[in-house]
């Protein structure tokens, strides 16, 4: 029997980010290639909506069969166990994103080399900042003329607020692509057009200084590696794995995933570096995986889409401890004990039921409507895992009842979709107008069709002027009753009972913190950051 050490030690558990376009899709089944987790290429569904309508997401969806299917996905590559957490392409759904980056240890970033930081980068990696998660950086599409190398570093450190280290270098870019050299063990990594083949060619040459260099890549090409070398040792910081793993400096390698090349390169430097699960902040204290008892946190629930089975699974990235089928386990929030009788895991179209699972597995229970994100299971202890805040929606409209009748059922629609995480829901203080904010303009026609599909009911969204919801807090209950008075028409509740400030403008926001200097506003829902 493996002690739990042994367990933590080869387990990784990371997530694929990138803008759109940049060659997610195509990274994750190229992994999933040299995993021999799949057979073919293809197998992997793009998760990507091409229209931004909700009939096309929903098709995609069913298509996916609840898309469950490619949510988690685990492979085993040389001896660690690997699972790899798929985050939804479409920027309308970056908070799915969001909190699926909660889950994971660490991240690879693709970027696209003639694109550089798109806008969805730079957001998704402020959220990896926010816990400071390790992330490599993957340059794609190197059989492109993409921008020149030294450039795209540059923009790397000025937009994404973080140092970076190469540890290979192309040799060329676009047509004239050659390869490139590994700067870590000093192999050259030879480029060929080719899609199906795995097997890279790999050079050893003595040292950059090696003759055999001009004559395999030629004279200009030879002379150019070394300049650039020798500019990299100058001005880049050596790597560091420890700045690596507090999430300071970010290695970077070059390649292109659609010709299969430099994923293997990523893939044995990846499972080198990459941090095994680590500790995790709960509210009451620092939870350790390696703890005997079990722990575990809810970041995702996916609805069934089949409107004849009402049942949602709830992904639980497990913390601590070994989680065991048929064993009770404790709901902190609702303190109540649930076992589990079919926990699974997914991979492409496949789930199996599994019997146990260890710190860094990502497994999906069964939920008839007893979970939320960011709910906390245990193995008795009261404590809730931190890490998993709400952001500030960027759209706002209020539901509207379009049919009388079904009151009932829209109520109880818009609180499951909204616990799932496809919205998030503020009730009007002091009132009960349902305000609901989101990201994108896509998940309005989501509710609405599923509203309509799922329960029966129907509802038309009117358009809120605001600009941010703030969260709110106080010491002093007179202030807050004299914000009430004045702001009450602004105030709603979210889903854990917080109060929430929604400002319609940056110039009211400022002027409402200078008006009541004794409350707190907070930009997110764990009142981290002021
Ligand atoms: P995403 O998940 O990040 O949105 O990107 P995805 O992998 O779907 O890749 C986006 C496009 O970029 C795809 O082309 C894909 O084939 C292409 N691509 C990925 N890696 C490379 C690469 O290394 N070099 C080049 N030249 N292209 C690459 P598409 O035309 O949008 O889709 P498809 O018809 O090829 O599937």
């Amino acid at each position: 029997m493996s002690t739990i050490a042994e367990e933590i030690g080869k387990r990784r558990t990371f997530a694929i980010i990138s803008h759109p376009d940049a060659g997610k899709t195509t990274l994750t089944e190229k992994l999933l290639l040299f995993g021999g987790a799949i057979q073919t290429a293809g197998a992997v569904k793009s998760n990507k909506i091409k229209n931004t309508a909700a009939s096309d997401f929903m098709e995609i969806e069913k298509q996916r069969g609840i898309s469950v299917a490619t949510s988690v996905m685990n492979f085993k590559y040389r001896d660690v166990l690997i699972n790899l957490l798929d985050t939804p392409g479409h920027k309308d759904f970056a908070e799915d994103t969001y909190r699926t980056l909660t889950a994971v240890d660490s991240v690879i970033l693709v970027v696209d080399c003639v694109k550089g930081v798109e806008e969805q980068t730079e957001k998704l990696m402020e959220v990896c900042r926010m816990r400071d998660t390790p992330v490599i950086v993957f340059i794609n599409k190197m059989d492109r003329e993409g921008q020149n190398q030294f450039d795209l570093l540059d923009e790397l450190e000025a937009k994404l607020n973080i140092r970076v280290r190469p540890l290979s270098w192309p040799i060329s870019i676009g047509a004239t692509f050659k390869g490139v050299y590994n700067i870590f063990d000093g192999s050259l990594n030879l480029f060929s057009a080719n899609k199906t083949k795995i097997e890279e060619d790999i050079l050893s040459i003595k040292s950059l200084n090696d003759p055999m260099l001009e004559e395999i890549v030629g004279k200009k090409d030879a002379e150019q590696l070394r300049q650039d070398i020798e500019l990299i040792e100058g001005v880049y910081d050596p790597f560091d794995n420890v700045r690596f793993r507090e999430g300071h400096i970010a290695p970077v390698f070059f390649g292109s995933a659609i010709n299969n090349f430099g994923v293997r390169e990523l893939l044995d430097t990846f499972i080198r570096l990459a941090p095994a699960p680590r500790s995790r902040e709960a509210d009451t204290r620092i939870v350790s995986p390696d703890e005997a008892k079990f722990s575990g946190f809810v970041f995702k629930i996916h609805a069934n889409i089949d409107p004849r089975h009402r049942d949602r699974i709830a992904f639980l990235r497990v913390c601590s401890g070994k989680f065991e089928r048929n064993k009770f386990f404790h709901h902190v929030r609702l303190n109540k004990d649930y076992k589990f009788s079919s926990p699974a895991t997914f991979m492409a179209q496949e789930k199996n039921i599994i019997e146990e699972a260890w710190p860094g597995d990502v497994i999906g229970l069964y939920d008839t409507g007893n979970f939320k994100i960011g709910d906390t299971l245990t193995e008795g202890e009261s404590f809730q895992f931190r890490g998993i805040p709400s952001f500030s929606p960027e759209i706002f409209k209020e539901v509207i009842n379009a049919d009388p009748l079904k009151s009932k059922q829209l109520d109880k629609g818009v609180k499951q979709l909204t616990e799932e995480g496809v919205a998030q829901l503020f009730i009007q203080h002091n009132g009960n107008r349902k305000i609901i904010g989101t990201v994108g303009e896509l998940q309005f026609e989501v509710i609405q069709y599923r509203l309509k599909h799922e329960y029966g009911a129907s509802c038309n969204f009117q358009h809120l002027n605001v600009y941010k919801a703030c969260w709110v807090t106080y010491d002093d209950k007179e202030e807050f009753e004299k914000f009430s008075r004045f702001r009450g028409h602004q105030l709603a509740v979210d889903k854990d009972g917080n109060y929430v400030f929604l400002a319609e403008t940056s110039w009211m926001l400022n002027t409402i913190i200078q008006d009541f200097p004794k409350l707190q506003f907070h930009f997110n829902s764990e009142f981290k950051t002021a």
